[in-house]
């Protein structure tokens, strides 16, 4: 590939835009892995090849967050989906109950799948407005006999995003990730388990990230399959089966990759500056693009917005297709336009994006 390949305007929102530089890699690497004569797609995942590249995404992921010596870092398979069951399998005893922060179509999924393992309860919900804001720390009702509690750190549908992490105290906290790990430093410390589909900021569909602190860990069920334990992957190092070897290859590229931007400070300032062009183009259409999120909870991933009418989004998404952008339609769950400005998506791609709103407006407004 030629770093002139034209490229997608890639507003997907997920799987997405990866860094060039990584499927660069990953292609003049496909035949023929470091002098191997073959693909890392066709080694033993007990290799001494494969098991460098395994240690190296772990190292990476450590460095990028700065996760204490005392977190496990693990790679899973089954998706963040998969989390929703295997979260309280572990980690939800019987006569205790475990909250849910309810921000949106993520952690409805994820209390659900709880709902049927043990006793849950929404600690916060912001489904009276539409899922348009993060509750404040005051509106957090902690029950007492609280297993753990659970958000959604970035809301992939509805656009809302946690700017700060609330204070749970003694009770463990525990994330979805999926669609903001790595856009920002956060404090993993405050967490008891963090966890991520890699298929956004991370790399492709295939793995997942989980991150659980060892005296969290020790607390689990071990009555349960032993696909589903994290202990399972914990004492293995995540190679206690077949890992989806190529996924956290392309992972540890993507990890690569962030380092050389310069690692989350860069990356957060240019997340910042993306989305800034894409809102402040709806701030300026005094009302002709509508943001769905209120701007304290406004995502940096996720930037959800509405035109007057269906019939006007359906045309603003159709020159937004003829003009060589991808993904901007809103999930099939609440319509309107989404624009997913994911860690690999490049300024130019937000700023064409910007330009575009603004020309559809003098066009039509
Ligand atoms: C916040 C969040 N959680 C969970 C999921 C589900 O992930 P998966 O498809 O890996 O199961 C998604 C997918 O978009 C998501 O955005």
């Amino acid at each position: 590939m030629s770093t002139t390949t034209k490229r997608a305007y890639n507003f997907n929102a997920g799987p997405s835009a990866l860094p060039l530089s990584a499927l660069q890699t990953a292609q003049s690497e496909l035949l023929d892995f470091q002098g191997a004569g073959m693909s890392i797609l066709e080694m033993s995942h007990r290799g001494k090849e494969y098991e460098a590249v395994h240690n190296q995404a772990i190292a990476l992921l450590r460095e990028l967050l700065g996760i204490p010596d005392d977190y496990e870092v693990l790679f899973l398979q089954g998706g963040a989906s998969l989390q929703f069951a295997m979260i309280p399998m572990n980690f939800l005893p019987a006569g205790r109950k475990a909250g849910y922060v309810i921000t949106g179509v993520w952690s409805e999924k994820a209390i659900a799948e709880a709902k049927k393992l043990g006793d849950t309860y929404e600690v916060a919900s912001t489904k009276a407005g539409n899922h348009s804001s993060i509750p404040a720390p005051a509106e957090l009702k902690v029950e007492a006999d609280t297993a753990y509690i659970h958000i959604t750190s970035n809301n992939t549908i509805f656009g809302t995003q946690w700017r700060d992490f609330p204070d749970t105290g003694s009770v463990p906290l525990i994330a979805d990730m999926s669609s903001d790990i790595l856009s920002r430093p956060f404090d993993v410390g405050k967490f008891s388990l963090i966890y991520a589909g890699a298929q956004k900021n991370l790399g492709p569909a295939g793995v997942t990230v989980v991150i659980v602190k060892k005296s969290f860990l020790a607390t689990a069920n071990p009555n349960i399959p032993t696909m589903l334990r994290y202990g399972t992957f914990a004492k293995e190092n995540s190679l206690y089966n077949t890992p989806p070897t190529f996924g956290i290859y392309l992972m540890g590229l993507v990890l690569a990759w962030i380092k050389e931007q310069g690692a989350l400070a860069a990356i957060t300032r240019r997340n910042e500056e993306k989305a800034a062009l894409i809102y402040d183009a709806i701030d300026a259409s005094k009302g002709f693009y509508v943001g769905h999120a209120v701007p304290a909870a406004r995502s940096r991933m996720n930037i959800t917005f509405r035109l007057k009418s269906e019939e006007l989004e359906k045309k603003f998404l159709a020159e937004a297709k003829q003009a060589g952008f991808v993904g901007l339609a809103g999930h099939r769950s609440v319509g309107g336009c989404r624009a997913s400005a994911y860690n690999a998506v490049p300024v130019e791609a937000c700023q064409a994006l910007r330009d575009l709103m603004v020309k559809f407006q003098s066009e039509n407004g």
